[in-house]
C-alpha cells in the first residue's frame, strides 16, 4: 500500500484524513487505520477555547496515552493578512514532528479537499519540506451526506451541480441558481436571510431545503426554509437548492 512504504529521508509522514460530517460510522476503514497508527493527531479549531469538531466525530477511536492529540488555531476570519500568520504556525508545529520521525494525520471534518484549512497547511508543508510522503485519505464530504439526509437527488444525466460558498458569491447568486440544476450553499450561515431573499425573487423557495450537521445526533432538516428568516444559524449548515 502507498502509505505504508513511502517514507523517505527519515522524515514522518503526513496525511490528510477525511473524517465525514459527523456521524462516526461514516469514517472509512482506512481513515480508521490510518488514525489508529499515527502517532500524532492534529486537528484544527476556531480558537484557544473551542472543541475540535473533527475531533469529536473520531475522539472514541483515538488513544491520548499513546497518541498525542495536537490542536491547532485557524480562526474563522476573513483576513488574508492575519490567516497566513496560522497557517504557517500550524505548518511548523507539524514540520517539527515530522522531522522527527513521527507521522502525523491531520484530521478535517467532511473531505479533506473541499474547503478545508488542511489545504493550506498542504501547501505550505509541501513547499517547506518537498520530499515529505503526503496522502490524502478522502472523506465523506457534507454535501453527499446531506443530501442523503434530506432524501435529495443531487444530479443526474445532463443536470448540473454548482458547489458555492454563499458568503462569498451573493453577487453573482441569482445567475447561479439559475444556471444550475442543483445548487448547494455552503458557509450560508452569517448570509441566510440575503440568500433567502434571492431565493424567494426566483420562485426557488419551495426548492430549497435546509441541513444543519448532517448525520451527527444534532442533524436538523428543515424543508420550509422561510422559517429560519431571522434565525443565529449554525455555521456547520447549508442550503440545497434542487431545481
Ligand atoms: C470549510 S467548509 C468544510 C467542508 C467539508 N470539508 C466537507 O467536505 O464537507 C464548511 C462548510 O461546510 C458545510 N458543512 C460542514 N459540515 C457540515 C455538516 N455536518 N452539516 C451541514 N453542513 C456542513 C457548512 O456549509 C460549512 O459552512
Amino acid at each position: 500500500m502507498k502509505d505504508r512504504d513511502s517514507r523517505m529521508n527519515g522524515l514522518g509522514r503526513f496525511f490528510g484524513v477525511g473524517v465525514g460530517p459527523g456521524d462516526p460510522e461514516l469514517l472509512t476503514l482506512k481513515a480508521l487505520r490510518v488514525l489508529q497508527e499515527s502517532p500524532v493527531i492534529c486537528m484544527p479549531k476556531k480558537g484557544e477555547h473551542s472543541r475540535s469538531y473533527a475531533l469529536s466525530i473520531v475522539s472514541s477511536y483515538l488513544d491520548p496515552a499513546r497518541q498525542e492529540l495536537l490542536e491547532l488555531v485557524f480562526p474563522m476570519k476573513r483576513d488574508l493578512d492575519l490567516l497566513p500568520t496560522y497557517w504557517r504556525a500550524a505548518t511548523d508545529e507539524i514540520i517539527v514532528r515530522l522531522r522527527a520521525g513521527r507521522d502525523v494525520a491531520f484530521i478535517t471534518e467532511g473531505d479533506p479537499l473541499l474547503f478545508g484549512t488542511f489545504i493550506y497547511v498542504y501547501d505550505l508543508l509541501r513547499q517547506a519540506e518537498p520530499s515529505v510522503a503526503i496522502e490524502i485519505v478522502p472523506g465523506v464530504s457534507s454535501v453527499n451526506a446531506s443530501a442523503a439526509s434530506a432524501l435529495l437527488p443531487l444530479a443526474t444525466t445532463s443536470d448540473r451541480l454548482a458547489i458555492v460558498p454563499a458568503s462569498y458569491a451573493l453577487e453573482e447568486l441569482s445567475d447561479i441558481l439559475q444556471r444550475f440544476d442543483t445548487v448547494v450553499l455552503l458557509k450560508v450561515n452569517d448570509v441566510f436571510d440575503r440568500v433567502l431573499d434571492i431565493l424567494e425573487s426566483l420562485s426557488l423557495t419551495d426548492r430549497a431545503v435546509y441541513v444543519r450537521r448532517c448525520t451527527s445526533p444534532q442533524e436538523e432538516i428543515v424543508r420550509d426554509v422561510r422559517t429560519l428568516r431571522g434565525q443565529k444559524l449554525d455555521y456547520l449548515s447549508q442550503v440545497i437548492v434542487r431545481k
